[in-house]
């Protein structure tokens, strides 16, 4: 399905400076620092204090399907331990020095997903996650670099954070986490709750709290080539089916039967110069990839209800894309959840806005003429499998 571009985006929007990058536009965020140098916002987001008590974040690291780790230091060494805990865990913690993490806190509450609504001036497709952590007096997770680009949102309290541009990035061998072995502060800044501070990937860092302190680091993750190439391969795999076989009716006699002739290497040359691929099937990979659920996520799925009671509450209260779902357009396609979607045309303008905002508002939804039959069985579908929701 197609969408038209008068629908894209409205790049005036972006040259407004945002007290959220500190009086710069997201233009020239872009533009100086984005993928480039680190900066520091002071009051970044005024009254931000956080959305999660530590108690909170613990109770998150006990569930099942979510990603957490405690990290902490005992004589010097680097301890990891890997989610969910047992509550009684957290009963034996030291007063300092030691940090629990939890990553993707954004499959979980609203709250969460509103604040990355704010750093929509970042495509959703470079989007990985927001991971929340809470540290007493001391707790940090090391010197390390990160292959993401990050914003580092101070909830309550404070921390200090020292960063680096260092070339040598060697890390610590048999350490139980990437922490690196000559790390040099070049620059140190304390930051207090809705300060914030955007770090380009490689970029040394090391925040330590200070007292009680809660950090909400928004990642945006850069894949690196191989990951993409490998992921590529799969997915051509599952796309194309070359036609023909080996086949050798000229085959010659070898003088050593055990070696793999030169008349095989170049049939077997061929047979791969086959492989061919377009900037289409790339977008259709990326759709694909981009949107697909990571294994460990469970979707929670609603009770059933029938079409026409679904139709009636969408218009009245209108849809949210659940927690855990993505949805992307590349190429004038739609993705949902590692799928794509296939919609009618005049459903177009719906669905961006769904994937551009996460929600359908019920007036908006009632403002369109074209509320097609297909559409809303769609929906229905996706509703039934945990991919929507009504609106909250
Ligand atoms: C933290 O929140 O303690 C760690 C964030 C980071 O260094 O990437
Ligand atoms: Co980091």
């Amino acid at each position: 399905m197609r969408y038209h571009t008068s629908m894209k985006k409205n790049p005036n929007l972006h040259s407004e400076p945002l007290t959220l990058l500190g009086g710069i536009s997201a233009e020239t965020f872009l533009k100086d620092y984005w993928h480039k140098k680190p900066l520091l916002i002071r009051g970044a987001m005024p009254s931000f204090e956080g959305f999660l008590t530590p108690n909170e974040l613990a109770g998150l690291a006990c569930e099942e399907d979510v990603q957490s780790r405690l990290i902490s230091t005992v004589k010097k060494e680097w301890k990891l331990e890997q989610g969910p805990f047992a509550e009684k865990r957290f009963a034996k913690l030291p007063e300092r020095d030691w940090t629990l993490l939890v990553q993707s806190v954004n499959h979980h509450m609203q709250e969460a997903n509103d604040l990355l609504q704010q750093f929509h001036f970042i495509p959703h497709a470079r989007l990985d996650d927001l991971m929340v952590s809470y540290a007493p007096d001391g707790g940090g997770v090391g010197p390390h670099f990160d292959s993401y680009d990050v914003f580092l949102l101070q909830g309550c309290g404070q921390r200090i954070w020292h960063i680096s541009e260092q070339e040598d990035l060697t890390l610590v061998s048999g350490a139980p986490l990437r922490i690196l072995k000559h790390f040099r502060a070049e620059q140190t800044f304390t930051l207090s709750a809705g300060d914030m501070l955007y770090l380009p990937p490689q970029v040394a860092h090391w925040g330590i709290a200070v007292g009680d302190c809660m950090t909400y680091s928004i990642g945006f993750r850069a894949p690196s080539a191989q990951e993409i190439a490998g992921e590529f391969l799969n997915y051509l795999q599952e796309h194309r089916t070359l036609p023909g076989m080996y086949a050798d009716p000229d085959l010659a006699l070898q003088l050593h039967p055990a070696e793999i002739g030169d008349g095989m290497v170049k049939q077997v040359s061929s047979i791969l110069n086959g492989l061919k691929w377009s900037e289409e099937d790339v977008a259709d990979f990326l759709g694909q990839y981009l949107t697909e659920p990571k294994s460990h996520l469970v979707f929670d799925t609603p009770k059933n209800i029938s079409l026409p009671a679904f139709e009636k509450r969408m218009k009245s209260q209108g849809i949210q894309l659940s927690f855990k779902s993505q949805l992307l357009s590349a190429a004038n396609c739609f993705y949902l959840n590692g799928e794509k979607v296939v919609v009618d045309d005049s459903s177009a303008s719906l669905l961006m806005t769904l994937a551009n905002t996460r929600v359908l508002l019920p007036e908006y939804i009632s403002a369109q003429q074209a509320l097609t039959e297909a559409f809303v069985a769609e929906t229905h579908a996706w509703y039934l499998a945990g991919c929507i929701m009504f609106l909250q």
